[in-house]
């Protein structure tokens, strides 16, 4: 174990990175990033979530109702809808109102649908208001549909006008006298705008573009809790992502609502190519979030389907599931260096399926997965002080002997979820570590609050996003051992959602997606990245920091510091003094501040506030080459000798 805070350089052939975890809680998948309209597009359902034609209503009249076909649009997709024309006269059809609406303006939506059933005539598809009549933009669509199969009908649809609120819907209708009896059958309903990067089936420009904006380098997926399932064989299965819609079958999820499967590991792998974000994958490990766990004889067939993940992700093109890739549009390999085992397996499981994961579960996946990719980092799904979940002021509590310990090439990963005071304790809880990755990390609770029995603050505030950047610059001053930091969970539907703290906020209309108060501490820190930390002297707190050096922009000298002084409101005078830079030397200084004062403050997506200051200045060495400034009560700062 090395010692903290000097002259460490990542071991990983990358730089420290900051990032995040994604899977789908908050609607942040469904309904959030992955930008489809249309909800409950396909009918699916699960043992949690009962099939229906929730979110559609009827249009002059039709019924809707779901039938199970015996020739159903494929057997991932059993269930559809149809629509009978009642009472025969005029267009029939039927309305999807989104997730909790749909933002309309002039450019380019493309959709599909398909329909059973013969009919002569032509379908109208449009976006219009849910308050007023006003019909945004319609599209006239050609019927192919015949009597006796699916037909798929693709269309693109182009507002004329942009509308006032994203409180519309999404129409289709048809015109019953084309029919042979009034009824036509429609499945897998879908709707686009224009997406990140232009992707087929991606995701949602503003919170793509907000994702970036933190300049990360890492993406976590496919959860959390989501990879594991509530119960045994409910997990979130890869597979079942692969290829067109219609062959997914979706999936309920553990946060409460049934889930679509649109993004799948295809398009996890493109949203990380699209930004350029090193990827950790978590292959389930036979442990749900019931605590029910496979027997060692079980876990084989895991374990095949993990290294069987790897290879659809890194595998030559001429692989088994290499080609399925190709098949899929990306011959080219990804690039895949951390596998994480399991989620959590100290929490779900804990403690008869914490004591699986030591016993054999995580043994077992090692050594498959070492001998098949010796160039993989393995991840453990727990940190060097789980089990328990414990914070760590009072980790002394737990018995050490129950306490995981890893091979040595082995990563842990770290999930504080944290008062701001207690991420501020952690400050040095890496420096005589093995290590890990923080593969989940926020400030949640209120100090000195009731935790989790009250549900977690409001939005990301200012006491805790200061908070947390104590702890990141103490993780980050142990990149040797620890590649990066994810922040987690990453989006909130204010629609519907479980998790309130969330690095951003969003509905149907982009006006309202918020960057919190952490999302412009991580992303400062994201935009100063070291190759290596710098050895240090100098005491901690109230200001909190760490330095580097970053190779790849000329040997810039980057310094990081939060300002955690919660007693009095004076300004805390900081000295820098690099070695080797000179008088006259110029670095650039931004500060991250509250000028409101209260460190309650939020950004509140319903107010459109923005609480942080942001203001940055050019500093010039002393004769002694030292940077002078004043950090005020809880703030943040990052001084970066590369200048422009
Ligand atoms: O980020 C929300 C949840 O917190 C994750 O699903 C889980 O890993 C953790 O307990």
């Amino acid at each position: 174990v090395k010692s903290s805070g000097g002259n460490s350089t990542s071991h990983y052939g990358v730089k420290y990175g900051y990032g995040f975890l994604h899977e789908d809680i908050n609607n942040s998948g469904d309904g959030g990033i992955y930008a489809e309209l249309i909800q409950n597009r396909a009918f699916q359902y699960s043992d949690a979530y009962p099939v229906s034609t929730d979110h559609y209503y009827p249009i002059n009249g039709a019924g809707l109702s779901i039938q199970f076909l015996g020739k159903p649009l494929s057997d991932a997709l059993p269930a559809s809808m149809r629509v009978n024309a009642a009472n025969g006269t005029g267009a029939v059809g039927f309305e999807n109102e989104g997730y909790w609406g749909m933002d309309v303006k002039q450019q380019k939506y493309t959709g599909s649908f398909w329909v059973k059933g013969a009919y002569d005539g032509s379908f109208t598809a449009s976006l219009k208001s849910n308050l007023t009549d006003d019909v945004f933009g319609s599209v006239e669509i050609e019927s192919k549909s015949v009597a006796n199969d699916w037909t798929e009908h693709e269309f693109v649809l182009e507002p004329t006008e942009d509308a006032p609120n994203s409180n519309n819907t999404f129409a289709v209708t048809f015109d019953p006298a084309g029919t042979s009896n009034g009824t036509l059958d429609f499945n897998l309903i879908s709707l686009f705008p224009p997406t990140y990067k232009d992707r087929k089936n991606g995701l949602r420009i503003d919170l793509a573009e907000a994702l970036e904006g933190l300049n990360p380098s890492f993406l976590r997926f496919p959860g959390g809790n989501m990879l594991e399932g509530l119960t045994l064989g409910t997990e979130w299965d890869w597979k079942d992502t692969l290829g067109p819609l219609k062959n997914r079958p979706g999936f309920q999820g553990v946060w409460g609502y049934q889930q679509t499967h649109g993004l799948g590991i295809v398009e996890y792998l493109e949203w990380a190519e699209d930004m350029g974000l090193e990827i950790v994958v978590g292959c389930y490990a036979g442990l749900a979030l019931d605590g029910n766990f496979t027997t060692p004889e079980e876990l084989k067939p895991f374990i095949d389907d993990c290294l069987n993940e790897i290879e659809f992700i890194k595998g030559p093109a001429d692989s088994e599931w290499g080609s399925r890739r190709a098949e899929l549009g990306h011959p080219e390999p990804y690039k895949l260096d951390y596998v994480e085992v399991g989620n959590e397996d100290w929490l779900a499981g804990y403690p008869a399926g914490w004591e699986s994961y030591k016993q054999y579960r995580f043994p077992m996946f090692y050594e498959a997965l070492k001998a098949a990719h010796p160039e993989i980092t393995v991840v453990g799904s727990a940190a060097s002080s789980d089990p328990g979940g414990i914070d760590p002021i009072t980790l002394e509590l737990n018995n050490a002997t129950d306490v995981v310990t890893y091979p040595e090439d082995v990563l842990g990963d770290y999930h504080p979820y944290r008062e701001p005071d207690e991420l501020v304790y952690e400050f040095d809880r890496f420096d005589n570590d093995y290590g890990h990755i923080i593969g989940e990390v926020a400030a949640t609770h209120v100090n000195n609050g009731t935790r989790w029995e009250d549900g977690l603050y409001y939005f990301p505030w200012w006491i805790g996003s200061v908070g947390e950047a104590v702890s990141l610059i103490g993780y980050e001053r142990n990149s040797d051992r620890i590649p990066g930091t994810f922040y987690a969970p990453v989006l909130r539907n204010m629609n519907r959602w479980q998790w309130a703290i969330t690095i951003l906020q969003f509905a149907a209309d982009p006006a309202l997606t918020t960057r919190s108060t952490s999302w412009y501490v991580w992303s400062l820190f994201a935009h100063h990245p070291i190759t290596h930390t710098l050895p240090t002297n100098g005491g901690y707190g109230p200001v909190w920091w760490g330095a580097g050096v970053d190779e790849d922009r000329n040997g810039a000298k980057v310094w990081k510091g939060a300002c955690y002084n919660t007693t009095d409101g004076a300004d805390e005078a900081v000295s820098v003094r690099f070695e080797g830079v000179k008088r006259g030397q110029k670095a650039t200084l931004t500060l991250l501040t509250n000028p409101g004062g209260d460190p309650y403050d939020y950004n509140d997506p319903l107010e459109g506030n923005n609480i942080v200051q942001s203001e940055t200045q050019v500093l010039i060495a002393d004769r002694k080459g030292s940077f002078h400034f004043n950090m005020p009560q809880l703030s943040v700062a990052v001084l970066d000798t590369d200048v422009e």
